[in-house]
């Protein structure tokens, strides 16, 4: 397990960047957090590292938003409105998880269950100490 401390949002997407530089295709990545931990921003630190220039949003209310750069696909999913699994059966969840694309999910402890047992786990907590100060924990990844 590695854990990081960000500062403020440019630190929590430099993070991602250097994340996204150890992805491989295939590659799973679940986020956990409660709202406003900073899910998203690191989302978009993810994208500038696998070069998509294209620019993030939360897919919260279309569950999943694709972007692609030249060499790799990203599946960027929000399951927070997620009712049961037949909500993501009916988007083909499973098949995006197995493509050979990277996925990178939020809230995705509301769906443990579905997600194979070599994802990587990233988990965002604010601290008391500061309002833009976040611990960030990363576990199944190669040293960053
Ligand atoms: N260290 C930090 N890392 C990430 N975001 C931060 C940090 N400090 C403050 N923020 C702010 O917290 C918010 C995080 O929003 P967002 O990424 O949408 O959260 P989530 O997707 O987890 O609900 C943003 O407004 C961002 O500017
Ligand atoms: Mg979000």
């Amino acid at each position: 397990m590695q854990e990081f401390i960000t500062f403020n949002e440019i630190d929590t997407i430099k993070l991602g960047e250097k994340t996204a530089r150890l992805l491989k295709p295939g590659d799973i990545i679940a986020l956990e957090g409660d709202l406003g931990t900073g899910k998203t921003v690191f989302v978009k630190g993810v994208a500038m590292g696998l070069e998509i220039g294209e620019h993030v949003t939360s897919p919260t209310f279309n569950i999943v938003h694709s972007y692609e750069s030249n060499s790799v696909t990203l599946h960027h999913f929000d399951v927070y409105r997620v009712n049961d699994e037949d909500d993501l059966f009916e988007i083909g969840f499973e098949e995006y998880l197995y493509k050979g694309d990277i996925c990178i999910i939020e809230w995705a402890d509301l769906i443990k269950n579905m997600l194979p047992d070599n994802t990587i786990w990233i988990k965002l907590q604010r601290t008391d100490d500061n309002p833009e100060q976040r611990i960030i924990t990363i576990r199944g990844l190669e040293s960053i």
